[in-house]
């Protein structure tokens, strides 16, 4: 019978299955729990900046600061400490090392050949990972090398992009990770690493990288000098979802060890569907404006950032991923895991 006796023939629908017993309590509910978050997936990015700078704080990424060439062993030792083990290395290149080519990408001396050597040197256990694109590098922030026509131009970036990854290579990086979507790029990097010798290192590659409002934040953080720069010749446009597949399997079929999809929570639906036809481990890339909009609205009190950012998180690893690029994975290990 009903407790309030409006409805004394109320029947409540298949009153045998009520999936509720299974959310009776904390200890039934981790017992059922079918995705956990661990120290182990997380990845985390982190800006260089020249020796002689001075550690700056990145006023649209609260909490993330450029770290000086000469402070890193201390940064290392604390990330070491909290139990990660990966790292997604960008350098913040000085202004009078641009140029329109990117060629300080390959620099053997450059801040990134130094800070690769350096961090191998101090902690060879940790898993480096370098992002493989010109615009750290470029007077203009794009991607590539443009032609005096605007155009990006294809074959003579991925040119440029597999002496970056060979030049990383030999300071001992373990994955190369070419975020910068130009075509045939991995199998030609791919090529270059196997003929030089390099057949241990691996290759991430941001397949399905979109044309993001979300990357603003990172462009201030490498000071790109690019936040509202249109990269849509060459990032995928988020109106597709087949043409972020197709990326993906091109990329495992020119020798991807494994790929990534980027920005995260936005494309999630990519995430599971690639995860459906493709074998390899899948990375997600949380970014930048993806944290700040986290960050902000826990600093206003508008959510409550724990529970926000392990939901954030725990989504990634139910679509699919295997790894999480996060500004947050310091945080996380310090206040989640
Ligand atoms: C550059 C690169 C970008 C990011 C990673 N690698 C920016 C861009 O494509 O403009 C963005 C990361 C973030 O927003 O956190 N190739």
């Amino acid at each position: 019978m009903s407790h309030y006796q409006l409805f004394p023939d109320l029947k409540i629908g298949n009153a045998h299955i009520r999936p509720r017993r299974l959310r009776k309590n904390a200890q039934i509910r981790s017992l059922v729990q079918e995705y956990q978050l661990l120290k182990s997936d997380l990845i985390y990015p982190l800006f260089v900046s020249e020796k002689g700078t001075s550690r700056y704080d990145i006023p649209s990424l609260p909490g993330i600061s450029r770290i000086p060439f000469d402070e890193l062993s201390a940064e290392i030792k604390q990330i070491q400490d909290l139990g990660i083990h990966g790292i997604m290395l960008f350098p913040v290149t000085d202004k009078n090392k641009k140029d329109p080519f990117g060629k300080e990408s390959y620099n053997p001396d450059g801040l990134m050949q130094c800070t690769i050597r350096k961090i191998k040197e101090i902690a060879p256990e940790i898993i480096l990972f370098a992002d493989i694109a010109l615009d750290p590098f470029t007077t203009h922030g794009h991607d590539g090398i443009i032609h005096e026509n605007g155009e990006v131009l294809n074959d003579e970036t991925v040119e440029a992009l597999c002496m970056q990854s060979l030049s990383y290579a030999a300071c001992g990086v373990d994955f190369v990770c070419p975020s910068d979507m130009m075509d045939g790029r991995i199998g030609a990097i791919r090529y270059a690493l196997d003929k030089e010798g390099y057949i241990g290192t691996s290759i991430l590659s941001y397949s399905a990288k979109f044309a993001s409002a979300f990357y603003g934040p990172f462009r201030e953080a490498i000071a790109s000098g690019a936040r509202g720069l249109d990269k849509k010749t060459y990032q995928l446009n988020p109106c597709n979802a087949r043409e972020g597949i197709r990326e993906a399997q091109l990329d495992i079929e020119e020798g991807a060890d494994m790929i990534m999809i980027k920005p995260g929570m936005p494309y999630l639906d990519i995430v599971a569907k690639i995860k459906a036809q493709c074998e390899v481990p899948i990375a997600i890339y949380q970014v930048s404006g993806e944290y700040a909009m986290l960050k902000n609205a826990a600093q206003q009190n508008i959510i409550d950032e724990k529970s926000a950012v392990f939901e954030s998180l725990i989504a990634m690893k139910r679509a699919g991923a295997d790894l999480i690029v996060t500004y947050y994975a310091k945080w996380v290990c310090e206040h989640i895991l």
